[in-house]
Parts: C-alpha cells; structure tokens; sequence
C-alpha cells in the first residue's frame, strides 16, 4: 500500500518528512546536500533528521523481538510510520551505500507485515567527493527501499565534487539546486482518498 505518491507538485504544507542521513561526518557535505533538500519543502512541511543511526545496532532477529526492542528501534518505527516521506541520503563507501543508512533501512523494514517503511515515498540524494557523484551508492540505495517496499522514485540527485559544492547551505549551481528542488518535489503527498 502507498501511503501518498504523485507527481504533482508540492501542495500540502503539512507533510511531514523524515531524513535519513549516511555520514556521521563533522562537516559533512551528505548532511549539507540533506539541508539543501529540506530548504526545497514546501513551507510549513515540517522535517525531521533522524540523527541516532549510529546508535542502532547492527539489525538482528535476536534483538528485533516484541516488547523488548532497543529503545532506538522503537523511536525509529515510529519516525517512519509517522512520515509522509523520506530523504534518503548517502555518501558512497567502496562503491555502495553507507552502513548506516543501510542498518536504518533494516529496522524499518520489519516486521515485514506491518513495516513502518512498506508504502512510504522515498527520494535518494547522495553527495561525494569523487565527480562520479556516487552513481553506485544511489543505485544500491534504491533498490535496497524498493526490496524494503517503500514507495521509492527511481530518479536520484548526486553531488560530486562535493567539497566545493555548497555555500550558504546552497548548491552554488543553479541548474543543480533546481535538479534537487524537482526530485524534492516529487515526494509532495495527496489526501487519502
Ligand atoms: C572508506 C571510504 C570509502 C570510500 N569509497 C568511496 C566510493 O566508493 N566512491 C566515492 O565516490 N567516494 C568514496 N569515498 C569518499 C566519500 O565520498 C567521502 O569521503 C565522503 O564520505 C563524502 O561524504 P561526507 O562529506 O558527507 O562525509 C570513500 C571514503 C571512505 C572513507
């Protein structure tokens, strides 16, 4: 089931959107490409960058049990059930996407029947140092949420050269910020039928 997904643009200023963000990085240009996404939302959306990655645990069976989940988990589940969508983004670490991201979309993605992440509109933006703008991570990104069953746009953003790509929490390129600015659209949500 998807929760809401169009193209229209954005119309509804009360979507709620959560950012899921793959570099723990002081500084990080991912984190600055996530900011310049949410400064695209239309305004009243609120967003939510959901900074605890680092303290999920590794995602196992053994610690995903009902009643005694990490505490971590739990606030996580309820982030991404409460999400009109999500900002996926993700540095690339030896040719796929981060870790972090990737545990976090674990422990979204169970129990598969009643997954906090199954329907939810999702757009994948990465930023990385190399010109090559992390082609790989944001491929291994999407079908990682498509396997996990949200609502994903197979269409991504990438930033490469991206330690001189930002100023004032801007894309410096125009065309560029416009590309972001389209693809943030992308996720704007319509009332339930
Ligand atoms: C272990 C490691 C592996 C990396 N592998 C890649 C890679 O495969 N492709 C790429 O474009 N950049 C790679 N990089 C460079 C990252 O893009 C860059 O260090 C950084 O994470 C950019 O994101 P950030 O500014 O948000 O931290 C790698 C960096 C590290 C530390």
């Amino acid at each position: 089931m998807v929760k809401h997904l169009t193209n229209l643009p954005p119309g509804d200023p009360h979507m709620n959107v959560l950012v899921l963000v793959g570099s723990l990085r002081e500084g990080s240009t991912n984190r600055a490409l996530a900011d310049a996404a949410v400064a695209h939302l239309p305004e009243g959306a609120t967003a939510t960058v959901f900074d605890r990655g680092a303290e999920l645990p590794h995602y196992s069976e053994d610690l995903d049990l009902e009643g005694h989940l990490p505490e971590v988990a739990v606030e996580l589940r309820e982030a991404v059930a409460a999400a009109d969508g999500l900002i996926v983004v993700t540095p690339e670490y030896n040719g796929t996407l981060s870790s972090v991201v990737k545990n976090t979309i674990d422990w979204a993605s169970r129990p598969r029947e009643t997954a906090a992440i199954s329907g939810t509109p999702a757009v994948v933006m990465a930023a990385s140092g190399s010109p090559y703008a992390a082609q790989w991570a944001r491929q291994d990104a999407v079908r990682c949420l498509q396997v996990a069953g949200a609502a994903v746009v197979e269409d991504t953003f990438g930033v490469g050269s991206s330690f001189e790509a930002f100023a004032d929490g801007r894309l410096v390129d125009a065309e560029a910020d416009a590309a972001l600015r389209a693809l943030v659209a992308r996720l704007a949500p319509v009332p339930a039928a």
